[in-house]
């Protein structure tokens, strides 16, 4: 079987072309990382080359350590995924000190891995760490409504998780943990890695302000999901706002009453 055919490679592609079809990625915006499980590891071993250099990743992310990661690359476009994954896309294997990582497959042409890198993989190490190594996923979307209302609410997650939950009824119910919102920063560096890894800890979705938002799941399927919940909150937000604001809402006794219903724990820190 060819590295594209395997079904961990057709899920990156379909939600590369569904996130596409979002409008979430003009041109080279927005990357996505998949973590390869142990059995995926062991498939595409032959097609794998180790030669390659190791360059340092900025941060040590030390129980990923031997890792290995299907990733985008820098400056290529989300739309390509699926025309090309190995020009578009490669395979990043961490060293066993956490500090360095290599491409062993893919990325031709001599393609870099997103410059996002080090803010993927801060978030991946520790979703790996408090999920017990269920979470495997983080896509960084351009999602349009979302960067709108960072224009407008103020940059606290506290204010953009009540609001956007208060668009949806099911919102609490997917993204129970809330949002996180990290102020503008210069992307692609530790900073910002270090910054959005904060929110991760407690967070699977952490907004950058005028930039856009990044997600962390289980499965690729999850993560797009949890993408398209929140970037739908916000246009129906960024709607009702246009129409002058809301008239009425759903109230924190509801959110309670949701919360008992679904058996999902909504913190009162958002019901106040
Ligand atoms: P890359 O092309 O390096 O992945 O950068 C796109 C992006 O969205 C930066 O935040
Ligand atoms: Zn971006």
């Amino acid at each position: 079987m060819m590295i594209e055919d395997m079904k961990f490679v057709k899920n990156f592609k379909k939600i590369t072309n569904d996130a596409w079809f979002k409008g979430w990625h003009e041109r080279n915006g927005g990357n996505l990382t998949y973590r390869l499980t142990e059995d995926e590891v062991s498939a595409v071993k032959g097609f794998m080359n180790e030669d390659s250099e190791f360059t340092p990743i900025g941060i040590n992310v030390k129980n990923l350590a031997n890792e290995y990661f299907l990733v985008t690359g820098s400056g290529k476009f989300i739309r390509n995924m699926t025309v090309s994954l190995e020009e578009n896309a490669g395979i990043a294997k961490v060293d066993e000190t956490g500090e360095n990582y290599k491409i062993v497959w893919g990325l031709i042409n001599g393609a870099k891995p997103t410059s996002e890198l080090t803010s993927h993989l801060m978030s991946h190490s520790i979703k790996k760490e408090k999920t017990n190594g269920e979470y495997r996923v983080i896509m960084h979307s351009h999602t349009t409504n979302t960067i709108a209302l960072t224009f407008v609410l103020p940059l606290d997650g506290k204010v953009f998780t009540r609001e956007l939950w208060e668009m949806a009824t099911e919102c609490p119910v997917v993204f129970p943990s809330g949002v996180g919102v990290v102020p503008w920063m210069v992307p692609g560096g530790a900073a910002i890695a270090r910054e959005t890894g904060k929110l991760m800890n407690d967070h699977d979705v952490v907004i950058w302000a005028h930039h856009g938002m990044f997600c962390a799941g289980e499965t690729l399927d999850l993560t797009f999901g949890l993408m398209d919940t929140v970037e739908k909150s916000a246009e129906i937000l960024v709607k009702v706002l246009s129409m002058g604001g809301k008239k009425q809402t759903i109230t924190s006794q509801n959110f309670r009453d949701l919360g008992k219903a679904f058996n999902v724990d909504i913190s009162e820190d958002y019901l106040g």
